[in-house]
């Protein structure tokens, strides 16, 4: 029950990082977790693990169109399994926007698909100006500004509760039981 393929979409890597960790307090409760990037997921035989994660970030309000592609593509088997969807932006940094019934793009997805996992994850990014491009960094600054966020052009942060995310590690492998 508890052979878990953990799927992510990542631009700068964050992502995954979650996923790693992740699969770090996933191993310590006796589940076996397969991590895999979006990309590679199309190879596999879903058939083979019992629960799937899908964890994906935010980039200009939207997922990669490559998430909704891949769920709506293998609709009907999983379907068939516990599984679990997580969602990381920086909106999620305010505490009225971190939860799945109050982030607006955990809202919208799921407006979007016909999959309904069991397990539903909001988790804060990082935010890290200096490996943006020009044009990324001063829209983000710009976002950060109307929002109330850092603008300094050097703030590298954070914005993730790690122990929320362990929370979650153990929540996915209680799944289904
Ligand atoms: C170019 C760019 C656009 C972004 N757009 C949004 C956005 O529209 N809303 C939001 O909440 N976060 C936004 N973010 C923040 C990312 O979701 C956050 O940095 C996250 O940690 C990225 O995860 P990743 O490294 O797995 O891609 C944006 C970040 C970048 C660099």
């Amino acid at each position: 029950m508890n052979n878990i393929l953990m799927i992510y979409s990542t631009t700068d890597g964050h992502t995954r990082r979650i996923c790693e960790r992740l699969e770090q307090v996933m191993s310590q409760q006796a589940c076996l977790v397969h991590v895999v990037a979006l990309n590679q997921a199309d190879g596999l035989d879903l058939v083979a693990f019992d629960k799937v994660v899908i964890g994906a970030s935010i980039r200009y309000g939207k997922h990669q169109p490559a998430v909704a592609q891949f769920i709506e593509r293998h609709l009907a088997l999983l379907k068939q399994k516990p599984c679990a969807f997580f969602t990381v932006n920086i909106v999620a940094r305010k505490p009225e926007k971190n939860r799945p019934d109050t982030n607006p793009y955990m809202l919208k997805f799921l407006k979007k698909i016909s999959w309904k996992p069991q397990l539903l994850g909001v988790f804060a990014g990082k935010l890290d100006y200096p490996r943006y491009s020009f044009i990324d960094r001063q829209m983000i600054r710009l976002i950060m500004l109307i929002t109330h966020g850092p603008t300094d052009p050097n703030t590298v942060v954070e914005f993730t509760d790690w122990a929320q995310v362990e929370a979650f590690g153990r929540q996915v492998c209680a799944l289904g039981k």
